[in-house]
């Protein structure tokens, strides 16, 4: 894992950067990508490199990681919605070539959508952010390394974490479908993002302390030859990177 120390709005055009070079290299990739705030900045750089004609998303193809159970897709706090007011809506995305899991009729999502990423040749960059427990997409401490796409219940700790973006935490819905921990490490190359003071001690954890096991989700990573994790300063005081 490499580990990059940056201001916040640098890594921002720094990750931007590594997108538009994959699309140039290979204009079909497929991205995986994240929702939350840690990647707002990226998906706003990307916008203004398509508006600037730097870059064409026109054969890219996309995965989300997940999305919460029970949100229709007009919900503004569904990742669905969210992915296309900061994203999909300003670029040149062919929306077919679009996919966020489907938190309403899931069942189908379940039986499709690990094949969904294979038979598109599997994801070429991977873009993840962290929660503070360690979670990565919404796989919770305990998820089993070994997981595809998998329905979950949200532990308190993410339920408070998120409830920041609805009015009220009863608001937020307490279950998802997320990609699992195999789903991610799948991906051919993997950047993690982490911002701020509440995220420190799962990056922590990562680096210094914590060995590989399912207590810490993200530790899976170290299992992976191509990660590259972006740490504002906040997000990584302390950290020694060996
Ligand atoms: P955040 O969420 O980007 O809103 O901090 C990240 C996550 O929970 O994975």
């Amino acid at each position: 894992m490499e580990l990059k120390v940056l201001e916040s709005n640098k890594i921002d055009e720094e990750v931007a950067n590594e997108i538009v070079t994959l699309i140039k290299e290979k204009p079909n990739c497929v991205l995986g990508l994240a929702t939350g705030s840690t990647p707002l900045g990226v998906y706003a750089n990307l916008v203004k490199k398509y508006e600037n004609k730097e870059v064409s998303f026109k054969n890219v193809r996309s995965f989300n990681l997940d999305e919460y159970v029970g949100l229709k897709h007009d919900n503004d706090q569904s990742y669905f919605y969210f992915m296309h007011h900061n994203l999909f809506d300003h670029i040149d995305i062919n929306p077919n070539n679009v996919h966020v899991p489907d938190g309403i009729n899931y069942e189908n999502c379940l039986k499709t959508y690990d094949n969904e990423i294979k038979k598109a040749g599997g994801i070429d960059l991977q873009i993840l952010g962290i929660g503070s427990n360690g979670h990565i997409a919404f796989n919770e401490p305990g998820t089993d390394f070994d997981s595809f796409i998998h329905l979950v219940d949200l532990k308190e700790s993410t339920i408070k974490d998120n409830s920041r973006f609805f009015s009220s935490i009863e608001e937020v819905p307490t279950r998802a479908i997320t990609m699992g921990l195999r789903s991610i490490m799948q991906a051919k190359r993997i950047i993690l993002i982490a911002k701020g003071k509440n995220k420190n001690h799962a990056i922590k954890a990562l680096f210094d302390e914590h060995g590989i096991d399912e207590t810490l989700p993200v530790s899976v990573l170290k299992l992976h030859p191509n990660v590259e994790i972006y740490c504002d300063k906040d997000a990584a005081e302390g950290v020694i990177d060996e």
